[in-house]
């Protein structure tokens, strides 16, 4: 039987500490200043010091890159010490002040098996990945489904180019995607989470343009607290769809029971598409604060994104869309 536990990020947003009583004041408030002299389009830049977190670039892979202009963010930036300081990884800790305890994630080497209902089943290697696809970067919207929100340029590659590539059998009907299970990780073995972290998407979604692999972030390396070095990034969804530390895709004509709907399925299911008038069974979803900033602002429905995406939806009315 499941036993309802409460989760740190399932405590309503009311309750969450504010991020400037976890973290140092000065340091919030100096990189939120920032952020919003460089603006929406601009870089966190010199003014931000290198996070010591940060890994250092990678070897001769340019990852800042110019941010397509097709997919404007339409809000400023969140400031890089922030975003890389206020993180959900379970697999670490409860609290959101993990970076640290990441640093101890080796990042290299770094495999992803690619399994299941694929025609050309293999090994990547991420050093391989960053040299042969197209990086690319993309200021994308974050929400997290506590109700807090961030705006990241993300470096990466579309995920529908590297599927394409792998051939998936047309009988596959989902792909799935897992995160590593590292003695580095304190949770993992803790008898309440069903690790590894496992989510997936429809193919259709996986194919959708929006859909990202990202092994960047402001223009670096993408930092262990942040899912390096390859996580995963759909800005329609919630951000508990989007797994870190990729270690394996499989592809399945069966739908795959997310790490969160398997803890509890009365709040969290497959498909998890943002939309501000479905509230949480407890809390509502209507807003979302700015993490860095003092700001809340109202939630958009597939958190702005529906021009590209609502289609993928059409007509499935009989599906729990937005939990
Ligand atoms: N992936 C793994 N492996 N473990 C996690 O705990 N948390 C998810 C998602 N991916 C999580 C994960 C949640 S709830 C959110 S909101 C985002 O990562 C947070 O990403 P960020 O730390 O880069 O902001």
């Amino acid at each position: 039987m499941l036993i309802r536990r409460k989760r740190g990020w399932e405590i309503a947003e009311s309750a969450v500490t504010p991020e400037a009583a976890v973290f140092d004041r000065r340091r919030v408030l100096a990189v939120a200043g920032a952020a919003a002299a460089v603006g929406m389009a601009g870089r966190i830049g010199a003014a931000m010091a290198a996070d010591p977190a940060t890994p250092a670039p990678a070897g001769a892979v340019n990852l800042n890159l110019p941010a397509d202009p097709k997919y404007p963010p339409g809000r400023a930036l969140t400031a890089e010490g922030v975003a890389t300081t206020y993180n959900n990884y379970y697999e670490f800790s409860e609290s959101k002040n993990l970076w640290r305890a990441t640093q101890k994630l080796p990042q290299r080497p770094w495999t992803v098996k690619v399994d299941g209902m694929v025609t050309k089943p293999q090994t990547l290697d991420i050093d391989t990945l960053l040299k042969t696809m197209k990086l690319e970067e993309r200021i994308y919207r974050h929400r997290c489904v506590e109700a807090w929100a961030m705006t990241v340029p993300w470096t990466g590659f579309p995920m529908a180019a590297l599927i394409s590539q792998l051939q998936p059998l047309a009988s596959a009907k989902y792909v799935v995607f897992q995160t590593a299970e590292s003695p580095a990780m304190p949770n993992i073995g803790a008898p309440f989470y069903p690790f590894p972290y496992t989510d997936g998407l429809t193919m259709a979604e996986a194919m959708n343009e929006l859909a990202f692999f990202t092994v960047g972030m402001y223009g670096k390396p993408l930092p262990p607290q942040n899912g390096g070095p390859f996580r995963m990034t759909t800005p329609w969804k919630y951000g508990f769809k989007q797994v870190k530390a990729i270690v394996r895709i499989s592809f399945t004509d069966k739908q795959p029971l997310n790490f969160w709907k398997a803890i509890n399925p009365d709040e969290y299911g497959f498909w998890a598409n943002v939309n501000p008038g479905v509230p949480h069974p407890r809390w509502s979803q209507a807003q979302e604060r700015l993490i860095g900033t003092s700001e809340i602002v109202p939630t958009q429905i597939y958190n702005g994104y529906g021009s590209f995406v609502a289609g993928l939806y059409a007509g499935m009315t009989h599906e729990k869309l937005f939990m």
